[in-house]
C-alpha cells in the first residue's frame, strides 16, 4: 500500500524532502517495503495541486526551482479545504515558523488532526506554542503529531530521547540550538565583524527569514520550549523561558573569553529539578576543554545528562534543505512503519 503524503510549503524544507523522496524511491521501497506518492501539495507562491492518486513530484521539484507556477491538478480550494478533503494519510506541514502567533501552521495542523490525518512537521510554531493541545487531539483522533524537524533539522533529538534513551530519566538537555548564532561567533572569533559575518549566514541559507529570531535568542527559546514541553512532559509557555541572544557581544568580549581560555557559545538549556520544569537561553563563556567548546560554524550539539548512562552528546547539522529535508522522511517512515 503506498503512503499518501499532502504537502503544506513548498519551500526549501518542501523541496528539499521531495528530492530524497525521488533519488531514494528504489532504496524505501526495497529497505522498508515503503512506497508513497504525494497527492496534495499547497504552496502560497505556486499554487494548490491535487491528484488523489499521486502528482508529478518531478516536475513540480523542477518548475519550483525555475520559480514557475504549478498548472497541471490545480484547485481552487483553499488550503485549509484542501488539507480537509484531499485523501492523505500524512501532512507534512512545512511551512515558514511563526514563534508569536504560530502562523498558519497552526491551523493546517488542526485541521489535518481533526480529519484523521496524521501530521510530521518541521515548523516549530505549533510545537513550541501548544504541543500539548495538538498532541492531545492527534491521541484523540488516533493519529500521529511528529516534530522530530523543529529541533536541530533531521539530527535526532527528538526520537533519540524518546526511542533509544527510553527508560533513562532525563534532568537536563543542554547545547548549541542554532546553527547562525553559533556561526556568527565561530567567524567573529576569526576577526570578522558582526555584520558582515550575519550577512553571510544569511547568504548560507542557516538564518531565519528574519535573524533577528536567531540573534535575539528566539530560535532557540522555540526549541528549548520544545524540548522542555515533549521530552520532559512540561507545560512551559515560549515566554516562561528566560531568553538573551548575542547581539550585545562585542569583539572585545570575545577577545576576553579567549585570553581566559574560553569561548562564547549561545546555550539553550532545559532543567528537571524534583520535577520543576525550566529552560533558559544565554550566552555562556565555556571553557576550551569543555566539548561544546569545540563545535563550530553552523553545526549543533546537546548533551543529555541522564541518570542510568550519564551524559549523552549528540553533534549534527541543525539546519538545510536536505538536513530538514531528512527530518520530515524519517518522522512519515516511523508513520509508515506502524
Ligand atoms: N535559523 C535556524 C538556525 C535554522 O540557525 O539554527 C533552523 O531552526
Amino acid at each position: 500500500m503506498k503512503h499518501k503524503l499532502a504537502i503544506i510549503g513548498f519551500g526549501t524544507v518542501g523541496q528539499g524532502f521531495c528530492e530524497i523522496l525521488l533519488q531514494k524511491k528504489e532504496y524505501l521501497k526495497k529497505k522498508y517495503d515503503f512506497e508513497w506518492s504525494v497527492v496534495a501539495v499547497a504552496d502560497f507562491a505556486y499554487g494548490n495541486v491535487y491528484n488523489e492518486n499521486g502528482l508529478d513530484v518531478e516536475e513540480m521539484v523542477g518548475l519550483a526551482q525555475k520559480k514557475e507556477k504549478f498548472v497541471k491538478d490545480a484547485v481552487d480550494w483553499e488550503t485549509l479545504e484542501l488539507i480537509e478533503r484531499c485523501n492523505a494519510d500524512t501532512v507534512c506541514e512545512l511551512t515558514f515558523t511563526d514563534l508569536k502567533t504560530g502562523g498558519p501552521a497552526v491551523d493546517h495542523v488542526k485541521t489535518a488532526l481533526a480529519s484523521g490525518k496524521s501530521v510530521v512537521t518541521s515548523n516549530k510554531g505549533p510545537a513550541a506554542l501548544m504541543y500539548p493541545e495538538m498532541k492531545k487531539l492527534a491521541d484523540e483522533q488516533g493519529v500521529k503529531f511528529m516534530i522530530e524537524g523543529t529541533v536541530v533539522a533531521g539530527t535526532p533529538i527528538v526520537n533519540l530521547a524518546e526511542g533509544p534513551l527510553a527508560g533513562c530519566e532525563i534532568s537536563k538537555i543542554r547545547g548549541i540550538l542554532n546553527g547562525t548564532t553559533n556561526y556568527i561567533l565561530s567567524e567573529m572569533e576569526k576577526g570578522l565583524p558582526y555584520e558582515e559575518v550575519l550577512k553571510s549566514a544569511q547568504e548560507l541559507g542557516y538564518a531565519e527569514a528574519d535573524p533577528t529570531g536567531d540573534v535575539e535568542g528566539y530560535d532557540a527559546r522555540g526549541k528549548v520550549t520544545i524540548l522542555a514541553n515533549v521530552v520532559m512532559g512540561a507545560e512551559l509557555d515560549i515566554e516562561d523561558v528566560a531568553c538573551q541572544g548575542i547581539t550585545k557581544i562585542t569583539p572585545d568580549d570575545i577577545k576576553f573569553a579567549k585570553e581566559q581560555g574560553k569561548r562564547w557559545k549561545l546555550i539553550g538549556s532545559v532543567e528537571n529539578k524534583d520535577g520543576k520544569v525550566t529552560g533558559s537561553v544565554a550566552p555562556e563563556m565555556v571553557d576550551l576543554s569543555h566539548p561544546l567548546a569545540g563545535i563550530m560554524g553552523a553545526t549543533n550539539a546537546l548533551t543529555f545528562t541522564t541518570d542510568l548512562l550519564g551524559d549523552v552528546t549528540i553533534v549534527g547539522p541543525g539546519a538545510g534543505r536536505i538536513e530538514t529535508g531528512f527530518s520530515i522522511l524519517t518522522d512519515v517512515l516511523a508513520i509508515g512503519k506502524r
